[in-house]
């Protein structure tokens, strides 16, 4: 029997940051022994905002490159380049036919950034999760493992499938693409800014203390630890909401620990912040330790590096353009002469 299957990608802007890793990439990990596992590093996506062109193709091999460092394994999963597999775009051409321009003005991340580009808004932008859905759908993916804040949108990749693609052109019943399902696991779906406990880490917040990078050196870190807004209370606890701070640090701690909530827990609750904070910054800097010793490894060999994604590209390139045809037959494109 075929195993199921899971698609994700993170976009090659910036530096990705420990969201990003306990978000997403950290089970994509832990799913690629069970499932037939894609992920790809999303350029196509990286474009839909003012991009510097001098930096993406680098950005974009350093995507892939923590990929590897973070335990994704080229022998178990496939690791590609969006770009790279032209399904993607003319999917998403297909479905940007089929979709209702009013189910991409109610997107929330759409009107946040809309609102950060002021006039200079591309239909990139708007596109976006039309992009995002040909990525999924190409590859029949059952499960898509993201963070909270994609939660909407792997909606709409349900319902242009189901109510825009299957039951408009499907026949006898026979679904054309396959309707997948997110996967977002509670505890790290929604790490917090570090500097305001309400609002997401991200790479697009332009002060670089808010988060911590993937590749932050372990002075950084314990630097921006040790600038982390708190409160002025003593003791550390999960789910007071007027200590959202206090919930984002013991969250992270349990988790790049691996400890589980119960022990942290227990060993945080009475602890004031001048103990926790050094604690915690140690914690970061043991789990980030092999997680960067690998990426500096690995980057020492960039074509080591591009087989890895050449051979990703070849394998996804093979999967999605089935699909690509069986949308085509089903539109009722003329088939290839
Ligand atoms: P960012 O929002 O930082 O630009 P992306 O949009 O490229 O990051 O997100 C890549 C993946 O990481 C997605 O699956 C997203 O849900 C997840 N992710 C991003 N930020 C966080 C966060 N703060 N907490 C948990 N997961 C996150
Ligand atoms: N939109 C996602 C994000 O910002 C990135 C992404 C693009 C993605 N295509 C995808 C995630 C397909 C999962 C599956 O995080």
């Amino acid at each position: 029997m075929n195993r199921k299957r899971v698609l994700s990608g993170v976009q090659p802007t910036g530096s990705l940051h420990i969201g990003n890793w306990l978000g997403a990439i950290k089970n994509w990990v832990s799913l690629q022994n069970e499932y037939e596992t894609f992920v790809c590093v999303v350029d196509l996506h990286a474009i839909t905002v003012p991009h510097n062109p001098k930096e993406l193709a680098e950005n974009t091999l350093k995507t892939a490159a923590i990929y590897l460092a973070c335990g994704m394994d080229p022998k178990s999963c496939s690791i590609f380049i969006q770009s790279q597999v032209t399904s993607h775009a003319e999917l998403c051409w297909l479905l940007n036919c089929v979709t209702p321009l009013n189910w991409m003005e109610r997107m929330i991340q759409f009107k946040e950034k809309a609102i950060k580009q002021g006039d200079n808004v591309s239909i990139g932008l708007l596109d976006y999760p039309v992009l995002m859905a040909a990525d999924i759908l190409l590859y029949e993916s059952d499960l898509v493992p993201v963070g909270e804040d994609q939660k909407q949108h792997l909606e709409l990749a349900r319902n242009i499938a189901q109510q825009r693609i299957n039951s408009k052109f499907g026949t006898n019943g026979k679904d054309i693409l396959k309707v997948p399902e997110a996967l977002i696991i509670r505890e790290g779906a929604k790490i917090m800014s570090l500097i305001d406990g309400t609002k997401k880490m991200s790479k697009s917040d332009p002060n670089d203390t808010s988060r911590i990078g993937i590749l932050d050196s372990p002075d950084l870190v314990m630097k921006k630890i040790k600038k982390a807004k708190t409160d002025s209370q003593i003791g550390l606890e999960f789910g007071n909401k007027d200590r959202p701070e206090a919930n984002n640090l013991l969250t992270i701690y349990s988790l790049v620990t691996n400890i589980g909530t119960d022990r942290a827990l227990e060993e945080c609750s009475d602890m004031g912040w001048g103990k926790f904070k050094p604690l915690l910054g140690e914690a970061i800097i043991n789990a980030l330790e092999p997680i960067q010793n690998k990426y500096y490894e690995l980057r020492k060999d960039n074509i080591a590096l591009k087989n890895i994604l050449k051979q990703g590209n070849i394998k996804a390139q093979e999967v999605s353009e089935l699909t690509l045809a069986k949308v085509k037959k089903a539109l009722g494109f003329i088939e290839n002469i």
